[in-house]
């Protein structure tokens, strides 16, 4: 067996590129040896400098690879967020330190470039946390029973004087952008996406062997403006008795208004044929429901934790976002990284803005950079982490005071897998 210190973690060259993917596929429990043409677009992914390798003897036996974020706050501004993707150590090389190591050297890293958080979504709760990350937003997916749901198709369409049309890919690449631009001025958990991203989504570029070409629809206002946009797949099922049963997926929907959130689910839901949509990765709080005459049709299949934030910075952290409240919380925050750790100040005033500084006052609350970074977006409440003894109250009251500067009427939401 190599020694820890053989294992020599490097920033690859784009010639090593191939054999990098190769390791992720392995790491990933995946085919190991990707076609030429798939390895090629993914290289458009390829980040000098911070797509990293961990080399034994030649070969590839761990990946990361980080790369430039904005992430959308509480309130509307956005950080700068160093976004963690394409971890794996291969088998054979696992529970040596090596993600450790990759992890230790990539957060110095962000913390030095000025990043704000670093962010990302884990494959598995228990990986994470040692390294200050905390789950700050969850997702939830819905399947609709559509014949219980009670839909009149004659009655669902928009009776807003809005409409929605079917449109063809390239119609997203030139529409989706701005689309997703308005959602993220305004959606808490948001993060950005690039024009490959809207590419890979619509299969102008290849980075799987397999691509169903989904169906995409848009919904515009009385007015014209495109407010909401959504691509579905659907199988092709007949059961025994020779009746459709058809699902449609749900890849993504993008509603900027409750008005195309309604015309686009409702929209999915009267489809003929189609007897369960299967909503995709939504907000715990997603509208989706109540749109339905029976509600109770839409049944919970999933919940699971999903943007996981790491705080690099509390003072430019807690002044991005707005409060809900008006009052000051002295925050005693232990990082055994040495990137965030202190005791802060947050003076939260009646328009909504928060100033923080570094202070020698006494705390209120102590707790992890974890614990912070998981009720930053408002998710989480306080007083839960407090009964938990994942927050310590050195105030009485001191919890539930959080929550009322914290928390946010409707809930962060990280639409992406990144
Ligand atoms: C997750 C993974 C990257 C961890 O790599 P690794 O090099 O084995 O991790 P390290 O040796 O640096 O582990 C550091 C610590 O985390 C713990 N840990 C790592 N992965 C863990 C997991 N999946 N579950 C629980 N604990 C884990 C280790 O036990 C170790 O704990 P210790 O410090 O108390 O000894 C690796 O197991 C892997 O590639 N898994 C499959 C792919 C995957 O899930 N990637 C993550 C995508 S988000």
């Amino acid at each position: 067996m190599t020694s820890r210190a053989d294992v020599d973690i490097r920033p690859i060259t784009e010639s090593e590129f191939t054999d990098w993917q190769r390791a992720m596929n392995t790491g990933f429990l995946r085919e190991p040896t990707l076609s030429e043409e798939i390895v090629d677009a993914r290289r458009a992914q390829f980040t000098p400098g911070r797509s990293v390798g961990a080399f034994d003897g030649g070969r590839c036996v761990a990946t990361f690879r980080s790369f430039a974020q904005e992430l959308t706050v509480v309130g509307g501004a956005t950080v700068p967020a160093d976004a963690v993707t394409n971890v794996t150590v291969t088998a054979t090389h696992r529970r040596r330190g090596l993600l450790t190591r990759m992890m230790e050297r990539d957060l110095a890293a962000a913390k030095e470039r000025g990043d704000v958080v670093a962010t990302l979504i884990a494959a598995e709760y228990p990986i994470y946390g040692r390294y200050g990350f905390g789950p700050a937003t969850t997702a939830t997916e819905w399947t609709v029973d559509v014949p219980r749901a009670g839909l009149d198709p004659r009655r669902a369409g928009p009776q807003d004087g809005g409409r929605v049309d079917l449109v063809d890919a390239e119609d997203v690449r030139k529409l989706g952008p701005e689309l997703h631009e308005r959602l993220r001025r305004t959606q808490p958990g948001v993060v950005s996406r690039d024009e490959l991203w809207w590419q890979v989504t619509t299969g102008a570029v290849r980075f799987w062997p397999t691509f169903q070409e989904p169906y995409y629809a848009v919904y515009r206002s009385a007015g014209g403006e495109v407010e909401g946009m959504v691509a579905y797949t659907a199988d092709d099922n007949w059961g025994d008795a020779k009746q459709p049963l058809n699902t449609v997926r749900v890849k993504w929907l993008t509603g900027v208004t409750p008005a195309a959130e309604r015309a686009l689910w409702l929209y999915l839901c009267s489809i003929d044929w189609v007897v369960k949509v299967k909503s995709g990765w939504r907000a715990p709080d997603d509208l989706l429901p109540h749109f339905l005459p029976d509600p109770r049709a839409a049944a919970v299949t999933t919940q699971a934790d999903w943007l996981w934030v790491r705080m690099l910075d509390v003072v430019r952290a807690l002044q991005a976002r707005t409060y809900g409240a008006a009052g000051a919380l002295v925050l005693e925050v232990a990082d055994r990284a040495g990137l965030a750790g202190g005791r802060y100040r947050l003076e939260a005033s009646a328009d909504g803005a928060g100033v923080c500084v570094p202070t020698g006052e006494s705390a209120d609350l102590t707790l992890d950079v974890a614990e912070l970074s998981v009720l930053w977006l408002g998710d989480e409440s306080a007083v839960r982490l407090a009964a938990l003894g994942r927050v310590r109250e050195e105030r009485a009251g001191a919890a539930r005071q959080a929550d009322a500067l914290l928390r946010t009427s409707r809930r962060p939401w990280c639409p992406d897998v990144f």
